[in-house]
């Protein structure tokens, strides 16, 4: 792998006046980009973790009237629970999102914890979901990595090596903790996923689009620099 280096502080500003202003435009509103409820939080990730946007909508509103707490999510039937997920798929999301509601019940009090290393000490929150419940619900300067965040950095910052090598992803961590702004955290976060869910696609990529063109080092041309 070639030793890249996290980006500089003057790439760290630029991308982030960038993401934010491209977000403030074309960032798509989403019902969990309206809250800081940890608990709505941890169900819309959870829930958008193996499922398209437009399939999270109505259930995340129909979850969240029959189980409006993580104390009434403990207290539900283990069958129901799964009955009402089953529209997005049979897996162990569900099982899952009532075990951490059940231990932040015996743990505390029906709470979701703050910080990290709590967080993590539960099962079912690995490091993307710990990142997603700091920065949207508790407004921490907390990164984030999922698949499509990990494109928009591997392209903009890195685009030699094996963007799926277990030291490339360490790396990309990296430069997720380092292009993080310390305010408007929520919207950057949020505004990651977008640009690569909407722009950055895997696929046919709308570079046309994108407000990291001249930065970018996948961007055509750029790649021998
Ligand atoms: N995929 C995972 N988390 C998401 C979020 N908060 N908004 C849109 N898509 C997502």
């Amino acid at each position: 792998m070639s030793a890249t280096t996290v980006p500089t502080p003057a790439s760290r500003q630029r991308f982030r006046r960038a993401l934010l202003s491209w977000y403030r435009k074309n960032g798509r509103s989403l019902p969990w980009r309206h809250t800081s409820d940890p608990y709505h939080i941890l169900v819309s990730e959870v829930m958008l973790q193996q499922t398209q946007v437009d399939r999270v909508l109505p259930k995340y509103h129909e979850w969240l009237e029959r189980y409006p707490s993580l104390d009434a999510l403990a207290s539900a039937p283990v069958d129901e629970v799964a009955q009402t997920w089953r529209p997005l798929g049979y897996n162990i999301r569900p099982k899952r999102l009532q075990a951490i509601a059940r231990e932040s019940v015996t743990r505390f009090g029906g709470e979701l914890p703050s910080d990290e290393a709590t967080l993590l000490s539960f099962k079912g929150i690995g490091a993307y979901t710990a990142g997603a419940i700091r920065s949207f619900a508790f407004g921490q300067r907390a990164a984030i990595l999922d698949t499509n965040v990990a494109r928009v950095l591997f392209r903009v910052f890195v685009s030699r090596g094996d963007a799926k090598a277990h030291a490339m992803r360490r790396q990309l961590w990296e430069i997720s903790e380092a292009v993080l702004p310390h305010r408007h955290v929520f919207d950057f976060n949020q505004g990651l996923m977008d640009l690569g869910a909407t722009v950055c696609v895997a696929r046919n990529p709308k570079c046309e689009l994108c407000p990291m063109t001249r930065m970018c080092r996948t961007y055509p041309g750029r790649r021998s620099k």
